[in-house]
């Protein structure tokens, strides 16, 4: 069990906040297969703050996927004071602050992982969000702007310093974008520097990695992102080996189902033709080391129709299951949304 501030989690493990990816039926998911905490993708605290609708539908979600964290992004400690209210307003469970994003039109105007370049950014920040916020408030860092400049620990002590109920480490530089290793020593310096609860992050992509994490650093937390892109059972496989037993990959028949669900849930929040986009994105995470997976997925160019993927997720596993001598279970094939 994790407690952050208040708020006692289920469990250690962290769905991470990603763009594009994080959303709600993927969090929803997420949640399903065992996730303690999952996190919006990042929002613009100045979208936020001038009511942009576009920017607000991040924080629709299922209510199923509470506790839900709030991960917001800005560069003015009193839009960000003002974005953490309204979140809090709309149901955010945790405020997240993100001090870590590397991409060049965040940092360029002073927010994500430029903060790290400024302590006295970061002060004034997170107490003006703490002041702000009235449930736990945690955030995202990594090990700073540059190797020559790696302030992690002058960052995290500010941060618990200013009133924030947990920090989370991604061993990487900022400028090192996702290139090298996540650097887990540098999560193990922040643990022995922090009271407050300090989540690890970083190239947990099997299960054994999140324990190892753990013991190799002490970390309170583990906080998972790339490792569940296609595997959202790494949660459940974490879990699994937590309780000394055999991490248990899903069947034929299950990975469908979530597939289908996945897609299901998908269609329902950004409707069918948005849906199929995306869905072939996600397939091949999903169907990454099956037999024949890459002809099955190139059978998917071009076609952007609902149904016609269906029929060819249908063919597609039912050949896995013939080939295999397994059935997969016709009456879970698909689920009415109304169910999930
Ligand atoms: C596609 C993608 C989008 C991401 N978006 C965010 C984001 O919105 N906010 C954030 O704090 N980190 C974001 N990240 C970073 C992840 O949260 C995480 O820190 C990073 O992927 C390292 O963890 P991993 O090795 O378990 O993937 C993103 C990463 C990826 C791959």
């Amino acid at each position: 069990m994790l407690q952050i501030g208040a708020l006692k989690l289920k469990n250690r493990l962290i769905m991470a906040p990603m763009a594009g990816i994080t959303n709600p039926p993927f969090r929803l998911i997420a949640k399903r297969l065992g996730a303690g905490l999952v996190v919006t993708e990042m929002v613009s605290a100045v979208g936020l703050s001038r009511g942009h609708e576009k920017t607000v539908r991040y924080l629709n979600g299922f209510p199923e996927e509470k506790p839900l964290s709030v991960q917001i992004f800005g560069a003015d400690p009193q839009i960000m004071a003002m974005a953490a209210e309204i979140v809090v307003q709309k149901g955010a469970d945790l405020v997240d602050i993100n001090m870590g994003c590397p991409a060049r039109k965040v940092v360029k105007n002073g927010s994500g992982g430029a903060l790290l370049r400024n302590p006295t950014a970061v002060r004034d920040m997170v107490m003006a969000v703490r002041k702000a916020c009235t449930v736990p408030l945690t955030v995202k860092i990594r090990a700073g702007w540059s190797p020559d400049d790696a302030n992690f620990l002058e960052i995290a002590g500010i941060i618990e310093d200013c009133g924030a109920d947990a920090v989370t480490i991604h061993p990487r530089f900022v400028k090192q974008g996702f290139s090298g290793q996540a650097d887990w020593r540098i999560i193990r310096e922040v643990k022995r520097n922090l009271s407050i609860p300090v989540i690890g992050n970083g190239d947990v992509f099997k299960p054994e990695l999140a324990l190892q994490m753990r013991e190799e650093t002490g970390c309170d937390g583990v906080m998972v992102g790339r490792g569940a892109m296609g595997n959202p059972w790494i949660f459940r496989q974490i879990l699994d080996l937590e309780k000394g037993l055999e991490a248990r990959p899903p069947d034929l028949s299950e990975r469908k189902t979530v597939i289908l669900e996945h897609f299901a849930l998908l269609s329902r929040v950004i409707g069918e033709n948005r849906a199929s986009k995306m869905m072939r994105g996600l397939l091949l995470g999903y169907t990454k080391g099956l037999p024949h997976s890459s002809s099955f997925r190139g059978s998917f160019t071009g076609i952007n129709d609902f149904n016609t993927m269906i029929s060819a997720l249908d063919n597609y596993f039912g050949t896995l299951s013939r080939d295999r001598g397994l059935r997969v279970d016709s009456e879970r094939e698909r689920p009415g949304v109304g169910e999930l």
